[in-house]
């Protein structure tokens, strides 16, 4: 395991709706995809996390799937995923495709077929209540907001959604669903993809009766099962979503006896700026002391047993310069120093698409939002009784769809995303912030990434080394020491806008060197500037 391939990877996620169009019809495709391979070759990156492309209906963008074994149309064709994978792997980039196992469309056949009866062979592939049309079967809650039980008259039941009424979900306890799911990921190994994202994994072993969504009774049961049948037969990188895992059951998904996955991604240093209890709209200022704690914990607590996915941003997640830097003046400061504190780190990143170029949030009016979640929020928190000020206070701060503005590649029409009108509207920072202007700049934010992933590939202190938090209650760095046998890595991040001071030496021993820096020059090492960041090496 000590070898894996992954474990000095850097993985680069697209959401291919928002990435590259090239048909004009405002929608990112496949082919724009291959067009932009040279791009990702050149910043470095190893293997593409692609967001799903399948055949789906687009309720969730995707996330909803009627085929599994067909290419939504709006994004291409079999064809072109065939020529995505191959001409990635010229650009020596592997593919990873995003598993949805936990729920389908209610469009995909085995649904249709399962609602036209009770004895349909098919209907045992989802999950289903007996009752009484208006008398749910509990209060159970769906993730995009209200019930999660949907009523379907013609059976006299109700079945089970844990995300969008048009996203049912899977009945895992089926061993032939469960077969159905094995034959497919193999039918995709055959095509040459590098591995596998699975979606919201934790959520399969449902038990709906007891109210049991994340972390059921048989999940690992489940998933040891699925690896054995599927990712073992092959060299893959297996990435699975979990929101409710602790340290514990990380272990489990990331064995490294490889019974589960290669890694996983769980949420509990991104989820820190919302209030305990409560829906991440209900929003906190961000606890620093604790992200460097949970971060720390993380590292330490895998370190050897276990591998852990290093993130900022995703679809579902605001951008990180928005968020917890500065997207003003010292946007390009504070993307570099984001970006330093979590590529010192040992685990696999993860860059979102765009992050690279420090792209920030945006401020769209309600009628511009796309994603579903954010809108059914605004009806359900205007409904509640919430001002429409909070609520659009909220939705700035959080909307996914600050993930999902256009890609901006250059100050031309549309920021070069599409020459028509794009699905989503483009933030209009992108004359200032584009891909083209910052391949040119070597102080760019995309320089920078450059050279931050060039270092994991060159030195084995960030992909193996110990991990030790230092300066650990200071209210304005996040220090950590990483040391193997042979070298030390000191990563020292002034985290806010404040001139602070340190003295270098009690921290980085005498004779280390200045690895990187995001700022041009130090004149005064015991200075540090707004986001200033430094990594010494010893
Ligand atoms: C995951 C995805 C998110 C999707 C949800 C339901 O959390 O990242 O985008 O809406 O699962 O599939
Ligand atoms: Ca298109």
């Amino acid at each position: 395991m000590a070898d894996k391939w992954w474990k000095k990877s850097v993985i680069y996620q697209i959401y291919p709706k928002s990435f590259q169009d090239t048909n004009g019809d405002g929608i990112g495709d496949l082919r724009g995809i291959i067009n932009r391979l040279d791009y990702l070759e050149e910043l470095g990156i190893d293997a593409i996390w692609l967001s799903p492309v399948y055949r789906s209906p687009q309720e969730d963008n995707g996330y909803d799937i009627s085929d599994y074994q067909d290419i939504e149309p709006m994004f291409g064709s079999m064809e072109d995923m065939e020529a995505l994978i191959a001409a990635a792997a010229e650009h020596h980039i592997k593919i990873i495709m995003d598993l949805v196992l936990n729920h389908t469309s209610d469009e995909h056949r085995w649904f249709q077929e399962a609602k036209k009866s009770k004895d349909n062979p098919y209907h045992d592939y989802y999950v289903w209540a007996d009752g009484e049309e208006g008398v749910l079967p509990n209060d159970m809650k769906a993730a995009f907001g209200g019930s999660a039980w949907e009523w379907v008259p013609e059976l006299g039941q109700y079945y089970f959604h844990q995300f969008a009424i048009k996203q049912p979900d899977l009945n895992w306890n089926n061993e032939k669903v469960r077969r159905e799911i094995y034959d497919m990921i193999l039918w995709w190994m055959e095509k040459g993809v590098g591995g596998f994202r699975l979606d919201v994994i934790d959520q399969i072993a449902k038990e709906p009766e007891q109210k049991i969504t994340a972390n059921g009774p048989r999940l690992h049961e489940f998933i040891r099962e699925l690896s054995r049948e599927t990712f073992q037969k092959g060299d893959l990188v297996t990435v699975g979503e979990a929101w409710g895992a602790d340290i514990a059951r990380a272990k489990q998904y990331s064995n490294p006896d490889g019974s589960e996955f290669s890694m996983v991604f769980q949420f509990e240093h991104i989820c820190l700026d919302q209030q305990p209890g409560r829906e991440k709209w209900d929003l906190e200022p961000l606890p620093f002391v604790k992200l460097k704690q949970v971060l720390s914990r993380w590292q330490t607590g895998l370190h050897g047993c276990g591998w852990n996915s290093l993130f900022w941003n995703n679809h579902d997640l605001p951008r990180i310069v928005s968020r917890w830097g500065n997207d003003g003046e010292y946007r390009v400061q504070s993307a570099k120093m984001l970006a330093t504190v979590l590529h010192g780190m040992q685990g696999t990143p993860y860059i979102y698409q765009g992050e690279e170029l420090g792209m920030t949030n945006i401020k769209y009016a309600i009628g511009d939002y796309r994603d579903i979640e954010t809108l059914n929020c605004y009806h359900d928190r205007l409904a509640a009784g919430f001002s429409e000020a909070e609520v659009m206070r909220s939705i700035y701060a959080k909307s996914r769809d600050n993930a999902r503005t256009p890609m901006q590649w250059n100050d031309g029409s549309e920021a070069g995303f599409t020459t028509g009108q794009p699905w989503i509207a483009v933030n209009p920072n992108y004359k200032e912030i584009n891909a083209a202007a910052e391949r040119e700049d070597p102080d760019s934010v995309f320089s920078y990434y450059k050279k931050l992933i060039g270092l994991r590939k060159t030195l084995p202190v960030i992909a193996c080394g110990t991990y030790e938090l230092l300066l650990e209650d200071d209210a304005h760095f996040f220090a950590y020491c990483r040391k193997t046998d042979t070298q030390e890595l000191y990563v020292i991040c002034n985290f806010f806008g404040d001139t602070v001071t340190l003295d270098i030496g009690a921290v980085v021993p005498a004779g280390s060197g200045l690895l990187l820096c995001n700022y041009p020059e130090i004149a005064d090492e015991a200075l540090f500037r707004p986001y200033e960041a430094r990594m010494y090496l010893y």
